[in-house]
């Protein structure tokens, strides 16, 4: 049969990571595995013990935009956490971050517009992009510039829309105030729609991350339950969204998906209330975090911007290889650490970097590092 070319998207290396790494398990060998973007924690263990009491409940669909009481929970939350009022009206619960990428570029865009990501980025903006017939443009970054996309961007690059990540994966680094408010004032002049993703508040280590809500309303939110609050596959996220175009998007909701899932829904509503399990998780990167930047220096990985949030470090090793993804085999093989080939963020600088993860439990960390170390001993 017949089949699309925007349907043609590239394959996640990462997943292709996870693969030989299992294989290597099954052979008997022991992996740490530093390449999985996902907390190793579940979801907190008083939701689970309130959704079990709940399961009685049938939970067919709920209504396309979400259960009203967990839409006004997620306005609740950007009070406690950024001060700022939002209205539960412009709350949109969504399948994950990933169903609100898809929500969002079907309200905001147009066939083939150009939709600007700062590369490295987390790889589905652009498949997801191209799949729905849009123009996904690489913004190439710099270190300098912590890896952020920056306002002269939006014109010179003739955006019809920028998505930006703060914290990003795979760099961990942050967006402040005005950078923000300088994007998003750059995307307003230029008639360019403004999409943050937010989906790493929460996982933060020295400064607070700042809310795109805290310097304008001109702008899609996109955030998640599957980090911070530990519940990747319960595939539960929201978006805020301007007040007129809450029923644009009410009505791309009620058709592709109808709902996110309601015992999801649910859990996510009773997760909000389990801040101290949350926060153990926290309090476990945050020593993972600092033993990740004392080990890949002693180690001889040195070119790296350290995080400001999320789980990850993205490491220039082009002192070292050429092919970031036959160097991610050799340390699978050698080492028996697991790690992501910049590729899959970077199509074009990809092969001179490596993401690593410390998402895991902190004996895996030191672990790790300690096996790297090694490795790269025998690299001098
Ligand atoms: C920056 C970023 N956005 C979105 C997602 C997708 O998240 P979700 O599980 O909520 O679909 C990920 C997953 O790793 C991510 O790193």
């Amino acid at each position: 049969m017949r089949h699309s070319n925007r349907g043609a998207v590239d394959p996640f290396i990462v997943m292709d990571v996870m693969e030989a790494a299992r294989k290597a398990e099954a052979a008997g060998r022991h992996i740490i595995h530093m390449e999985v973007g996902q907390p190793g924690t579940g979801a907190p263990r008083q939701a689970k013990t309130q959704l079990i009491a709940a399961m009685d409940d049938p939970m067919g669909y709920t209504v396309a935009l979400g259960l009203p009481e967990l839409r006004a929970r997620v306005a609740q939350l950007y009070l406690d956490w950024y001060g700022v009022t939002i209205d539960p009206a412009r709350v949109v619960i969504t399948s994950g971050a990933s169903g609100g990428f898809l929500l969002a570029f079907s309200a905001l865009f147009d066939n083939e517009a150009r939709v600007g990501l700062g590369t490295p980025c987390y790889p589905s903006y652009r498949q997801i992009l191209k799949a729905v017939g849009l123009t996904p443009v690489d913004i190439p970054t710099t270190l300098d510039n912590r890896f952020q996309p920056q306002p002269v961007d939006v014109a010179e690059n003739n955006l019809d829309g920028l998505i930006v990540a703060s914290p990003a994966n795979p760099t961990g680094t942050m967006l402040d105030a005005n950078e923000l408010k300088a994007l998003a004032e750059a995307c307003a002049a230029h008639g360019a729609a403004f999409i943050s993703d937010e989906i790493y508040h929460g996982i933060d280590y020295d400064q607070k991350p700042v809310t795109a809500l805290q310097v304008t309303d001109d702008v899609y939110v996109i955030n998640s339950f599957s980090k911070y609050f530990s519940m990747t596959g319960w595939r539960v996220g929201w978006m805020i969204v301007p007040q007129d175009h809450v029923r644009q998007v009410e009505r791309l909701a009620q058709n592709m998906f109808i709902c996110a899932p309601h015992a999801a829904q649910k859990l996510a509503l009773y997760a909000m209330d389990c801040a101290e399990e949350l926060d153990g998780n926290l309090a476990v990167y945050t020593r993972n975090r600092d033993l990740m930047i004392a080990g890949l220096q002693d180690a001889g990985l040195t070119k790296f911007a350290p995080p400001d949030g999320a789980f990850y470090v993205y490491v220039d090793v082009s002192d070292f290889t050429d092919d970031a993804l036959g160097f991610a085999a050799e340390i699978l093989e050698q080492a028996g650490v697991a790690v992501t080939p910049g590729l899959d963020f970077d199509a074009r600088r990809g092969h001179h970097w490596l993401r690593f993860s410390y998402a895991r439990g902190t004996y895996d960390i030191i672990e790790g590092l300690a096996r790297l170390k090694a490795f790269m001993a025998t690299r001098r």
